[in-house]
């Protein structure tokens, strides 16, 4: 009997030792990015619901020279509709007059 305990404490103290091993083996670097985001109403809306699946360099890179009200309701209805980006009518609202207000191109 005292055999087996000693026997299982070994193998229990192995197999510990094996998981603190592993541990390296879980770790992930997140992606980060140093993006500045303008200040303005609703902003947080934006990071909230938007960044969960780009970053906001990607948002402002692809829309580029084409901006305006309708272009961001267009890519905002998009990623709800076609991407099943889980956000609510009345936050897309909230991001559409954020994206407008502080990313549309006057030119
Ligand atoms: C569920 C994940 C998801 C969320 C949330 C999401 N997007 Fe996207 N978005 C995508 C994917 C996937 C693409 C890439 C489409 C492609 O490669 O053509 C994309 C592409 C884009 C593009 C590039 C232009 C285009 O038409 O492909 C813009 C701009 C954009 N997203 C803006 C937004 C904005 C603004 C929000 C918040 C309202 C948002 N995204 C939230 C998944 C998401």
């Amino acid at each position: 009997m005292k055999k087996l305990l000693a026997v299982s404490l070994i193998a229990l103290s192995v197999s510990f030792a094996k998981a603190q091993e592993n541990k390296d083996v879980y770790k992930i670097d997140l992606p980060s990015y140093d993006w500045k985001m303008k200040d303005g109403k609703y902003k947080e809306v934006f990071e909230q619901n938007c960044l969960m699946c780009h970053s906001p360099g990607y948002v402002f890179g692809q829309a580029k020279g084409k901006s305006g009200k309708d272009m961001w309701r267009t890519v905002v209805y998009q990623m709800i509709n076609e991407f099943k980006a889980p956000i609510s009518k009345e936050n897309a609202e909230k991001i559409i007059e954020y994206l407008n207000e502080n990313y549309t191109n006057k030119n």
